[in-house]
């Protein structure tokens, strides 16, 4: 069924477009295409970096930081909107000059002090670029949201040359990640209206949370001592 669809629209396409439009749509689908394949290989650096590090401290101090880890690729619906958004062309040389976000990786920390010490190892190492901080553990975006964010620049290496790609890079705690997904899936479930009471209950949340964190790194600090 959903091929006889992709069919019928291809041969709609084809009716109103003539063989030299056909050449140029592909030229511009392949570009895409490999685009989206470089920041993929980007976001494999970075996976691969964080469990390199995780490896590490498996070895030297018999524990992982790194709970879980996970990435995405930003679909090409939500990159046309945020080009809209930012009101700038929708090229491949202003998607990767106007976007950070196309690759992001999600590191999911045990321990608050566990996501800086990822991070600055990350950042020491001499082929990672810092392009752009936000630290939302220190100061918390007024919703409550806690995370570190990273934009860091990675050079991918093809086999005729060495592209630097950015990749955005979250690092939180398992309880933060807790709060941003249950917040996420509150504030955009369909057809309920988000009022300044629940804002307020999810900001206790979030502050509850932020606790909890605190106390799970003295307690480590107390048995790791
Ligand atoms: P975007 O246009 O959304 O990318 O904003 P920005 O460029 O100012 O980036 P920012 O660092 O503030 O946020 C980027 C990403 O962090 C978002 O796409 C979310 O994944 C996450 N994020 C930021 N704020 C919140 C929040 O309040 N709640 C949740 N659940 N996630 C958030
Ligand atoms: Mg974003």
């Amino acid at each position: 069924m959903a091929q006889n669809k992709d069919e019928l629209l291809k041969q709609r396409i084809l009716s109103v477009v003539d063989d030299l439009s056909v050449e140029w749509i592909k030229e511009k689908i392949d570009e895409f295409a490999r685009l989206m394949t470089y920041y993929r290989c980007a976001m494999m650096e970075i996976e691969t970096k964080f469990n390199v590090l995780n490896e590490e401290y498996s070895l030297a101090y018999d524990r992982n930081p790194i709970n879980s880890i996970k990435t995405r690729l930003k679909s090409f619906p939500s990159i046309k909107e945020k080009l809209e958004r930012k009101g700038v062309s929708d090229s491949i040389e202003s998607i990767e000059q106007n976007l950070n976000d196309i690759a992001g990786v999600r590191v999911i920390c045990s321990f608050p002090e566990d996501v800086y010490e990822l991070a600055n190892a990350l950042l020491k190492q001499d082929d990672i670029e810092l392009i752009e901080k936000k630290d939302y553990i220190k100061n918390p975006k007024p919703n409550g949201y806690r995370s570190l964010h990273i934009i860091v620049g990675i050079p991918i290496f093809l086999v005729h040359e060495k592209r630097i790609m950015k990749v955005e890079i979250q690092l939180r705690t398992i309880a933060m990640d807790f709060w941003a997904s249950l917040e996420h899936q509150l504030r955009y479930k369909k057809d309920t209206t988000f009022t300044k009471e629940m804002a307020n209950e999810l900001l206790e949340c979030a502050e509850m949370s932020a606790k909890l964190d605190n106390k799970m790194d003295i307690l480590r600090k107390k048995v790791l001592s």
